[in-house]
């Protein structure tokens, strides 16, 4: 009996392809409408915490307050990773790149957890509830070594935002930017099946462990057409360098058709809803560090883009100019990206452990068939 795959050909990059079913999220491209377990983005943005997001992301509910409280002390007394990471981190190369640190960092992780590596609900629950906690450890702690800083120990009295930004640059974090730096977390928790998430979902679908899954997603990340665009569109930025010459930048680059950084998205024909919120926070770091140009630029390519190609920004527009407001390095916009979205990946891990079945797709084959065999020599 033939095996071959359905004749139709497979859509290119899988658009459109329904791959899993999940409870998660969902995005609508046509109405600009992203939602996590029923609940509007905005709404989030507007009235929630990280916390609380990965609460519901992981549970299908709004956490009720005693629920948040006890997530939030798992979370703070799991912050701490383990000495023996932090010291093989230091024999690293300062100059590796952040995101390549990230994806060996949280594997080795995996070493110093032997009871984590379970695949029933209990054991990936609290699995993902260390994983959740100590990645921005391992982001922030890779940033005070490679710039020769003493490793700053987590505060355990700070939510997952307030303290990656004191870990990350030695000072509590100022209310107002504790607060973008939240919401960003809970814009960038789940995006559906991006990239990453699939890819977390097809290692979780072989039974490997979460250290594993999360490893891979991180791999997928870094890609610059994926999380990797928010460094690129501050490297745009600069590479522009000022507003009167966008113009005459932007028509080069699309007549040598390049693609615009933070501009597109595979799901949205219209605004992310994301960029909504980033744009606001871009704008007011700007005026709060008096130097909007950034935001300006960005605005006005925002604007010459949608008329030039009918495109729209997405996430990573104005993240990239919020973040670099915040004094964050261009390279460490995409190991952000991934403290906020392990949320989203562990959430999915679970869901597919919950239901779990092999992913396990046809290629639809179009190479040639029959060849003989011929000795090296005749050919
Ligand atoms: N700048 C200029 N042109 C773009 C573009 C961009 N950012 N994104 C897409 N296009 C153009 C393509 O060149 C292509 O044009 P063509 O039909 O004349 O060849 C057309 O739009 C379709 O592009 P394609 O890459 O097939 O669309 P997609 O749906 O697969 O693209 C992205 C989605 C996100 C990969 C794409 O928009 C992109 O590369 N954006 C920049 C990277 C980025 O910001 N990634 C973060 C995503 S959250």
């Amino acid at each position: 009996m033939s095996t071959a795959p359905d004749s139709t050909a497979a859509a290119a990059g899988l658009r459109g392809v329904v791959a899993a079913q999940s409870k998660i999220g969902d995005v609508d491209g046509e109405k600009g409408i992203l939602i996590y377990q029923g609940y509007d983005i905005h709404d989030l943005a507007e009235n929630s915490t990280f916390e609380e997001v990965i609460y519901l992301i992981w549970n299908g509910h709004l956490p009720k307050s005693g629920e948040l409280e006890d997530l939030k002390k798992q979370f703070q007394v799991n912050y701490a990773v383990p000495a023996e990471v932090l010291e093989m981190m230091k024999t690293f190369p300062k100059d590796a790149n952040p995101m390549d640190v990230l994806r060996t960092s949280i594997s080795a992780l995996g070493f110093y957890d032997p009871s984590g590596h379970g695949t029933d609900r209990e054991t990936a629950v609290k699995t993902a509830v260390k994983l959740t906690a100590q990645i921005g450890t391992l982001v922030a702690a890779w940033e005070r070594i490679r710039s020769g800083k003493e490793v700053i120990v987590p505060d355990s009295s700070l939510s997952i935002a307030e303290n990656f930004l004191y870990m990350f640059q030695g000072k509590k974090p100022e209310a107002d930017e504790a607060h973008i730096f939240d919401v960003a977390l809970i814009l960038h928790a789940d995006h559906e099946l991006n990239a990453s998430t699939f890819t977390t979902r097809v290692i979780a679908g072989t039974l490997a462990d979460i250290y594993g899954a999360v490893t891979g997603g991180i791999a997928a990340l870094a890609g610059p057409l994926h999380g990797g665009a928010n460094t690129n569109v501050m490297k745009m930025l600069k590479e522009i360098g000022s507003e009167d010459k966008i113009d005459l930048w932007l028509d080069k680059a699309l007549e040598e058709k390049r693609k615009i950084m933070g501009i597109g998205h595979a799901v949205y024909k219209t605004e992310d809803p994301r960029a909504t919120w980033l744009r606001k926070y871009s704008k007011q770091l700007g005026e709060k560090k008096g130097d909007s140009s950034w935001f300006n630029m960005s605005q006005k390519i925002e604007k010459s883009m949608l008329d030039k190609k009918g495109m729209y920004p997405n996430v990573d527009f104005y993240s990239a100019s919020a973040y670099y407001l915040m004094d964050i390095p261009l390279d460490q916009f995409t190991p952000i990206f991934a403290v906020s979205r392990i949320s989203g990946w562990t959430g999915h891990v679970l869901e597919q452990y919950g239901n779990n079945k092999l992913i396990r797709p046809r290629a639809e084959y179009i190479g040639e068939r029959g060849l003989k065999y011929s000795p090296i020599e005749q050919r």
